[in-house]
């Protein structure tokens, strides 16, 4: 159920088909951001409406978490039942359903299942987005469209920011959460214009539109070269299941995903994006300027990853992520530390902003991007739908996780601790991406594969970090 890789005719020129599918898929992870960063404006407002204890709001951010859990898990499946372009479609109109139903939302028990529906949607489209392009896109334009999506997750998050901001003078949080509706009838109007997945229709014996599919775009590929390499991974893929994760042979590439997966979200980026304006408020912001800097975060997050985009296929992964992720560390360590000197309550707010800006800058260079493109990587052919849905189950989980215990962790050991505790976090994911994490910048996914056979998944990378600085 992944990508086809080989035959895309090298030089041949990608057309405007291409970008169009692409950029249509791209708009699950917008959908993604958008929700991910629509509650932190609104959860203050919700709050106040219902009254709701710290308990309480963390569920109201945490059922779109569960929602995201039993989508990204179910997914995978249901994909291969439906196809692609159906299930997209699906899952927009789910998103759709869930922002009325929060919208309308008259108890909170209402407003969770909106937000755990709208979730469900979330964590099928985390899943179907990537892999739907990494389905149609020709290899060597791998990184940069893979990210595309993280870019598309953050101008998601930013966009929600906007609205928050417009909608909070009024307090409107309802508003807020009905804007959902747009991003996810644009999705799935959008949905017309996208080709079937060639390798979809491979898997239910289509043969003849996957061949024109191919056509249109790969117009001076080898076609048959093509569906012969989707065949025969087709053929090597029947009845892969968790059971072949197991194996000895893949278990690096099974850490290396898995780690990031977890790091990704246990040094706290979800703390700043769904707690922001909170965050601000508490250190005397008022609400709508408290968003006003959310959105400021916002912009940094987009900015950042844009960098991340240009620089991950220059510098390699590795270098952005060891950087990123020392960043991270000195501003978690900062953060505690302002928030630990009440002495410097005038300038705390201030501090803070700063502090929380050049955080998310460092993930937005690193962690963010990267775990999203390494796990559409490292895996084999084979075991890659699979094994990318595990991770990004264990991605939403470590997510939830977090963002349950945020306010509840705040609330007993402070703020200064529970950044410090992040900080801690940062170093162990340091040292874990240092050790582990392996370089694929200008491999092909075929010489990663085979050093994963030779047991020698993190050998290969100082021998490419050489390579890259020879090229240089
Ligand atoms: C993470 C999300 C996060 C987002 C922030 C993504 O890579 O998976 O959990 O909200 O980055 O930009």
């Amino acid at each position: 159920m992944v990508s086809t890789e080989s035959s895309e005719g090298g030089s041949g020129e990608i057309n405007r088909f291409v970008y169009v599918a692409t950029a249509i898929a791209a708009l699950n992870g917008l959908l993604f951001g958008f929700d991910t960063g629509i509650i932190s404006g609104a959860l203050p407002f919700i709050g106040k409406t219902f009254q709701l204890s710290s308990f309480m709001k963390e569920l109201v951010v945490s059922g779109a978490l569960i929602g995201a859990i039993v989508g990204a898990a179910g997914g995978g499946r249901l994909t291969d039942d439906f196809g692609r372009r159906k299930l997209i479609f699906v899952a927009s109109i789910i998103f759709f359903v869930g922002s009325l139903i929060m919208a309308f939302a008259p108890s909170v028990p209402i407003l969770v299942v909106g937000r755990f529906t709208v979730g469900f949607g979330i964590g099928v489209a985390s899943l179907i987005g990537p892999l739907y392009n990494s389905e149609i896109a020709p290899s060597r334009l791998r990184g940069s469209l893979v990210s595309l999506n993280q870019l598309a997750v953050t101008s998601g998050i930013l966009l929600a920011y906007f609205v928050n901001y417009a909608f909070a003078q009024g307090g409107q949080w309802r508003w807020m959460l009905g804007m959902g509706v747009v991003p996810a009838a644009v999705l799935g109007i959008g949905m017309i214009w996208m080709p079937k997945s060639p390798r979809y229709l491979v898997r239910i014996g289509e043969e003849e539109e996957a061949r024109d599919i191919l056509k249109r775009i790969r117009p001076s590929a080898d076609v048959d070269e093509e569906l012969d390499d989707i065949r025969k991974t087709e053929k090597e893929q029947s009845g892969t299941g968790l059971g072949e994760l197991l194996e000895s042979w893949i278990r690096p590439a099974l850490i290396v995903g898995a780690g990031l997966a977890v790091f990704q979200q246990i040094t706290g980026i979800n703390t700043v994006i769904y707690y922001a304006p909170t965050i601000f408020n508490s250190t005397g912001f008022a609400s709508s300027a408290s968003i006003l800097a959310t959105v400021g975060v916002g912009v940094v997050n987009v900015s950042f990853t844009l960098a991340a985009v240009f620089l991950l296929d220059r510098r390699g992964r590795r270098p952005l992520l060891l950087v990123g992720l020392g960043g991270m560390t000195a501003m978690l360590f900062g953060l505690g530390g302002v928030f630990y000197f009440q002495s410097l309550q005038g300038i705390v707010g201030l501090l803070s902003v700063v502090g929380v800006m050049a955080y998310v800058a460092f993930f937005a260079i690193g962690l963010g991007p990267v775990f999203w493109l390494l796990i559409s990587e490292i895996y084999p052919l084979e075991v890659r739908g699979t094994a990318m849905g595990l991770v990004t189950v264990l991605n939403w989980a470590a997510n939830l996780a977090v963002s349950i215990s945020f306010l509840t962790l705040t609330n007993a050991i402070g703020k200064s601790f529970t950044f410090w505790l992040y900080g801690a976090l940062s170093i162990v994911t340091f040292v874990f991406a240092y050790y582990l994490v392996p370089e694929t910048k200008g491999r092909s996914l075929e010489a990663i594969e085979s050093d994963l056979r030779s047991n020698s998944l993190t050998g290969s990378s100082e021998e490419a970090t050489e390579q890259t600085v020879q090229n240089e």
